[in-house]
């Protein structure tokens, strides 16, 4: 059994740059259709949600660097943060062979200038 995690801070405001200068075209790139409407529904605090899963991207790459190696070519849009209906984050991953993973947790926090993420994985 293996534990390995991956932790990331970001600041809303770089996520806030990016989104206003490339709009679309960046939302796209790094979001998934389910995370842009998840962050769209926030409104005025969209910045922090967009930052966070970001950051929870990043820290996913960081806890599954080992397994990714040189084996797989991984994009931002392979990793997915969706909210169960309390409000929970979940992770899925969906350019990596999961056969060897036995459970992933994510745990995020932002406030007004930073977000924050931390995935834990267990593997075989
Ligand atoms: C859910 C809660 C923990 C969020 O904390 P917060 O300080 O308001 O906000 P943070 O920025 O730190 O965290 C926000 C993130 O928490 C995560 N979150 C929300 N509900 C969650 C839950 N039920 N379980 C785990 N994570 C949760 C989400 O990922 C959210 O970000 P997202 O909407 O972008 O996905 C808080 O609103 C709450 O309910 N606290 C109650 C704590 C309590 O009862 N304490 C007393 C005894 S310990």
């Amino acid at each position: 059994m293996k534990v390995t995690c991956g932790t990331d801070i970001i600041e809303i405001s770089r996520i806030k740059e990016s989104i206003e200068k490339n709009g679309k075209a960046f939302l796209e790139r790094v979001f998934t259709e389910n995370e842009i409407e998840y962050c769209e529904s926030k409104k005025k605090q969209k910045y922090q949600h967009y930052a966070a899963r970001f950051a929870a991207k990043e820290a996913a790459f960081k806890a599954l660097s080992w397994k990714i190696g040189d084996k797989y070519s991984v994009c931002w849009k392979d990793f997915e943060v969706i909210n169960t209906e309390q409000g929970r984050p979940t992770l899925k991953i969906i350019g990596v062979d999961l056969k060897d993973i036995e459970d992933i947790d994510i745990s995020i926090s932002h406030c007004k200038e930073y977000a924050v993420a931390n995935v834990t994985v267990l593997s075989k």
